[in-house]
């Protein structure tokens, strides 16, 4: 087998193979890593079957935990669906979303998301957080609206490696638009 072969194949026994996709949230390539590398495989496990069948299951660090809270305490009016869960498995998720919300978490990207939320608020959405709009305004309407975008919550449909928390200016594509120059 070849090395580099082998080299992605430790990789994939040590991180626990898919649950392995999320590792890059502890990794150092990027200033943007949104989760320490603490998180275990298990809770990163639990975090993607439970919150990323609907979507992609949002990097934590990108919302401060006081509003993981207060959207894990109304899951079942979640945004128009019914997301709830059993007591016990939401209890252990909320304590998975505060351990590594944007407060504990490391990098340049949860600082920013920080800054730009008064003290008193606590969003729940990601994509209407002060940072996350002014980094979005300039994308026309009728791209966001188009079916291969469908909304800016849809992370990965620009972003390809939205879910391990990598959103460098290098690598985004937008459907109708490609790379992204600004
Ligand atoms: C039954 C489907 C479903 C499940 C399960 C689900 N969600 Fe969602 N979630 C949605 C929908 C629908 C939206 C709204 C998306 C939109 O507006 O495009 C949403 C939106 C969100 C958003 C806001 C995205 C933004 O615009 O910034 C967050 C954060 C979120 N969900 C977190 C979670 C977490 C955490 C869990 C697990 C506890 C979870 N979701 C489980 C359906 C689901
Ligand atoms: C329609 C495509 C699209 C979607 C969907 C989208 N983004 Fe972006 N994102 C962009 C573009 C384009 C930029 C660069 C804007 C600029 O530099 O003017 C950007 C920039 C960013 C940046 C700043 C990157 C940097 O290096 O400065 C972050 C962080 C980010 N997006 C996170 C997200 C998150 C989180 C979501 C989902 C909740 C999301 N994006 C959804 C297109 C998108």
């Amino acid at each position: 087998m070849h090395n580099f072969h082998k080299g992605w194949m430790v990789a994939l026994l040590v991180t626990g193979g898919i649950g392995g996709l999320t590792e890059a949230w502890g990794s150092d390539r990027s200033e943007y890593r949104s989760v320490p590398a603490r998180a275990t495989p298990e809770e990163r496990k639990l975090y993607k079957s439970e919150c990323g069948s609907c979507h992609m299951a949002y990097p934590p660090g990108l919302l401060p935990a006081r509003g993981w809270e207060k959207l894990m305490g109304g899951l079942e009016h979640h945004f128009g669906d019914n997301a709830e869960l059993d007591v016990a498995t939401a209890e252990n998720l909320k304590r998975f979303l505060s351990a590594h919300a944007a407060e504990r978490a490391e990098g340049k990207l949860a600082r920013k998301v920080l800054a730009s939320i008064a003290g008193g608020d606590a969003p729940t959405r990601i994509s209407q957080v002060g940072y996350f709009l002014k980094e979005h305004r300039k994308i026309p309407e009728k791209i966001i609206k188009s079916p291969e975008v469908a909304s800016l919550s849809r992370c990965e449909n620009c972003h390809a490696r939205a879910e391990e928390g990598m959103f460098d200016e290098g690598e985004i594509r937008v459907p109708g638009l490609g790379v992204w120059k600004d």
